[in-house]
């Protein structure tokens, strides 16, 4: 298989479709929590902001799908903007199941340019995955919330893994029939927009801006846990390669992220487990 060609094309928007899973939020299984399971959930910080960041990116995502010709592509990006908005659901039912304090959505403005909006929207999401596998592991070992809560959510994740693998090949297929498919340029044009992602992240971390990309990461020790550095990385490094193994080996992965955690990894390593810690938010 050829990057850019029809079958490449068809290969990321087959293999989105056919591993759709189908639930509806309302009727998933939600546990009886304890009265320190509801606190720990109530004080979890981030509810509100991940149910408004999902209905943003369901209503980006369906709307930047009106946009496209390709009606392979269309119908797989349609599809992702059915499932971010479910997974605004989702968390609007988890949040009115244990009556967790929120405000009530905001209104949604989209910019004019939905295209550039989206590739910005799909490196952001490379980035924030690739943390938030590693966050819902550390969540999970911690054994403060019933593993039913867990199951209910692991999902979520394997849909942004769909959602990132089928960004990274779509951008490449777009700049290979933009006759733009040369390698330095496809990787400048990749190196710029995860620039502007990481600006974003790095926005996120000093509180200039708290949302999209970099959300997952800022909020790592929301679940009032001592994790250093050296932890999460480490945990976000073996969860990515786990959720990524449900694709066919011939389609690209998000690998910038991973790559620059593995080279940060020993320097972090001679920095026993003293602090810094993560900060909690
Ligand atoms: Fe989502
Ligand atoms: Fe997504």
């Amino acid at each position: 298989m050829q990057l850019g060609s029809a079958s490449h094309r068809d290969l990321f928007c087959q293999s989105f479709q056919s591993s759709y899973l189908d639930y509806e939020p309302t009727q998933l299984p939600f546990p009886d929590l304890n009265p320190a399971q509801l606190a720990l959930l109530r004080g979890i910080p981030f509810w509100e902001k991940a149910r408004d960041t999902e209905r943003r990116a369901g209503q980006l995502v369906s709307s930047f799908a009106e946009t496209l010709t390709d009606p392979v592509i269309r119908e797989a990006v349609a599809l992702q903007g059915r499932e971010e908005m479910r997974h605004a659901r989702l968390i609007q039912t988890l949040i009115d199941r244990y009556d967790l304090p929120v405000n009530p959505p905001p209104d949604i403005a989209l910019p004019p340019d939905l295209d550039a909006e989206f590739i910005l929207f799909g490196f952001g999401e490379c980035l924030d995955s690739f943390f938030a596998f590693g966050l819902f592991e550390i969540a999970r070992q911690a054994d403060l919330l019933p593993e039913a809560l867990f199951t209910i959510f692991d999902p979520i994740l394997d849909e942004e893994a769909r959602h990132i693998v089928f960004f990274v090949n779509w951008f490449t297929y777009k700049q290979i029939q933009q006759g733009q498919g040369l390698l330095p340029l496809r990787w400048l044009k990749t190196g710029w927009g995860y620039s502007r992602s990481l600006q974003n992240l790095i926005s996120a971390f000093t509180g200039a801006k708290r949302n999209g990309a970099g959300f997952t990461a800022t909020n790592a020790n929301a679940f009032a846990l001592e994790i250093t550095p050296t932890r999460f990385v480490e945990t976000c490094l073996q969860a990515n390669p786990q959720r990524m193994s449900q694709f066919a080996p011939e389609l690209l992965q998000p690998v910038l992220l991973p790559q620059l955690c593995q080279l940060a990894l020993q320097p972090l390593k001679l920095w026993p487990d003293s602090p810094p810690k993560l900060k909690p938010v």
